[in-house]
């Protein structure tokens, strides 16, 4: 397939370039007036329309996206897809006054999803996250972290992995599955949070290794959730089945979530909603990378992240949509780059390497998603025709995307 007259191709990184730091974030290059020629799936050319070899030019699968841009799929690195139902009372419940904590400490919260998820057959559950993801692709996403955590026990994790390796199957992006047995302590183990991590250690997680279910382990780690030395453990036993973390860590308070997730080689610690110093420091002196989140802040009304600090500090800041039904019921990943331009202040070319390149380095896939380059997918978008770069972000809650693009065909 070849497409012609792009008015400007987005994001054509050196195929070096896996993850921005600081004030590289800034560096987006873009071709205007281009062609980009995808074949077996991958990217195998691209260049300027001026400069078209005559061979390519008389391709027969052209389209022509004149007017158009064109850019690598958004890399969505946090989510939460396999749940069995939305939680909307508890919206209404927000809407009242409650906050997360409380809405968490009465019953609802993760254990309400755990609770709906343990009813729902491995077959259900597919088909509402097949519907979920089929969406998420439409607003272009085109590779994926998704995580367990609504399960709590080892048969419900299991299935909820396996529904993520069914997805792996299924649907033509890179997916990759974390394992989030820490994501609450159920009730039954309120009292006795060892019993639970040995749970975790002793079960689930030679469980989950035996199947190969699991990418990377997650923990959260959060007053009233998991501490440090509690994510500590776990992360020390999930190593010796080679899963490296990503880390729920200061979403609610400075928790040292960040801290513990570098210590022990995280690929990103995630959220970060409340940081210091400390923490800024950390981060610009570790190859971890600091996903923010924020719809999340959006929905649930809580700080938006410091963004602008982390960038000042030379930290690698990619951007994810954390869609779940408790914090954030949107998978959309247009609106989490506006957001990010709007609240955190990030500039469009910014924010658009963080949800594509530094995304994908989040999941360890950037040597083939992320950017425009020879040999890399060729997972991407063309969007409608746009005045500038800076509209699509500028257009919050709308969708720009035209034509989604997976292995060099036509998505839908
Ligand atoms: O990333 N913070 C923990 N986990 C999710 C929310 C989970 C839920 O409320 O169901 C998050 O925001
Ligand atoms: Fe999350």
């Amino acid at each position: 397939m070849l497409i012609t007259n792009i008015k400007a191709l987005v994001g054509a990184h050196p195929k070096t370039q896996l993850s921005l730091r600081g004030s590289e974030l800034a560096q987006l290059p873009v071709l205007e007036n281009a062609w980009l020629l995808l074949q077996d799936g991958l990217i195998k050319d691209f260049g300027l329309m001026s400069d078209i070899p005559s061979q390519i030019s008389n391709l027969k699968f052209q389209i022509s996206a004149k007017g158009k841009y064109v850019f690598p799929s958004w890399c969505d690195s946090h989510s939460h897809i396999v749940f069995a139902a939305p939680r909307e009372e508890e919206f209404v419940m927000k809407i009242a006054g409650k906050t997360y904590e409380e809405i968490a400490a009465a019953g609802g919260g993760i254990l309400n999803s755990a609770n709906k998820l343990t009813q729902a057959t491995e077959d259900e559950l597919f088909e509402r996250a097949s519907q979920r993801l089929h969406d998420m692709i439409l607003q272009g996403t085109g590779a994926l972290e998704i995580k367990s955590g609504y399960g709590l026990t080892v048969a419900s994790e299991l299935k909820m992995l396996r529904v993520i390796k069914r997805l792996k199957a299924k649907f033509p992006i890179p997916i990759k599955a974390t394992l989030l047995a820490a994501h609450a302590y159920p009730a039954a183990y309120k009292e006795n949070h060892q019993a639970y991590i040995h749970l975790i250690t002793q079960e689930m997680l030679p469980a989950v290794a035996e199947e190969n279910l699991a990418d990377y382990v997650d923990v959260f780690c959060e007053n009233g959730f998991f501490s440090v030395d509690e994510t500590e453990q776990i992360l020390v036993a999930a190593a010796k089945y080679g899963l490296k973390p990503k880390i729920h860590a200061n979403q609610l308070s400075v928790s040292g979530g960040v801290q513990i997730g570098v210590k022990h080689n995280a690929v990103s610690v995630d959220h970060l909603e409340e940081i210091d110093e400390h923490v800024l420091t950390t981060l610009a002196q570790s190859e971890t990378i600091a996903t923010l989140l924020p719809s999340c802040s959006f929905y649930l009304g809580i700080p938006f992240a410091n963004a602008r600090g982390l960038i000042n500090h030379n930290a690698i800041v990619a951007l994810a949509s954390d869609y779940n039904p408790g914090s954030t019921p949107s998978g959309n990943m247009n609106f989490v780059v506006s957001l990010a331009c709007i609240k955190l202040k990030m500039m469009p070319q910014e924010a658009i390497n963080a949800a594509t390149l530094n995304g994908a380095a989040a999941m360890e896939l950037s040597h083939q998603m992320g950017s425009i380059a020879i040999g890399k997918k060729a997972n991407l978008f063309i969007t409608k025709p746009m005045p500038s770069l800076a509209f699509l972000p500028y257009s919050f809650g709308q969708s720009q995307i035209e034509t989604v693009i997976l292995n060099g065909q036509i998505y839908g």
